[in-house]
């Protein structure tokens, strides 16, 4: 049906263009657990660093980070000056303090990080967006990630019109977020809409013509039936 459709389209897309990133790595079938690990530990980072910047800004604050401390264990030794020292730059300390005491609680509990999105909000600092993201993208829950990139490109997709900064219309994003994500991909469907909001699904002049969703769109069809319709009033 059109959501098992929607999914191979962004999927494939995916894999065709997106951006190389250093915490991108991929894993083969037999992957060790100390390798989940710290992939997992390396999406936490990055993506606490990318909820206030953009992603060719974190890369080279995520590679020291991660030179620096290149595993939950070797963060949980640091001091908090040291922490800030990196972070200095990205502001919103605060995440950067988080990160230090969730590395903390998960080494004095054992040292392995929760692998699903329900555990994963008992760490300070993380929240719907993080848990999200680590368990879909690290541990392949079927769990969705909505961030403001993700809320434009549904918008668009179902033509909602609806104010997205509403907190009943944003739990309405989480719930359709929830039923497209892909069960056996979820985290590279997530990173689709994510990547597909930051370099086709624009704010502005989105790239339409280089879109694989165009079919699915529900805004495109409103806009070429109604010339006072835009895409861009998402
Ligand atoms: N923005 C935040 N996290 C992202 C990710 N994993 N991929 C692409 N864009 C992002």
């Amino acid at each position: 049906d059109e959501t098992h459709k929607l999914r191979s389209v962004l999927l494939d897309w995916y894999d065709n263009n997106h951006r190389v990133l250093p915490w991108r790595t991929t894993l083969n079938d037999n992957h060790k657990e100390e390798e989940v690990e710290k992939r997992a530990y390396g999406v936490w980072v990055s993506e606490v660093m990318l909820q206030q910047t953009r992603v060719q800004t974190v890369i080279a604050y995520y590679n020291r980070w991660m030179l620096k401390w290149p595993t939950i264990h070797h963060l949980a030794k640091a001091s908090l000056e040291e922490v800030n020292e990196i972070w200095a730059g990205l502001g919103y300390y605060r995440r950067a303090r988080f990160l230090l005491e969730g590395a903390k609680k998960i080494v004095a509990e054992g040292g392995s990080i929760p692998k699903t999105a329900s555990m994963l909000r008992k760490i300070p600092g993380i929240g719907d967006y993080t848990s999200g993201a680590i368990a879909s993208i690290a541990f392949k829950e079927a769990v969705p990630v909505v961030d403001g990139n993700v809320i434009r490109v549904i918008a668009r997709l179902r033509a909602v019109t609806e104010n997205p900064k509403d907190s009943a219309i944003i739990k309405r994003f989480w719930e359709i977020a929830a039923q497209l994500v892909d069960p056996l991909r979820p985290g590279d469907f997530n990173q689709a809409l994510m990547e597909l909001g930051a370099t086709v699904c624009t704010p502005l002049n989105p790239s339409c013509s280089s879109c694989p969703a165009t079919q699915f769109c529900h805004a495109l069809s409103i806009a070429k039936r109604d010339s006072t319709a835009a895409v861009t009033d998402y």
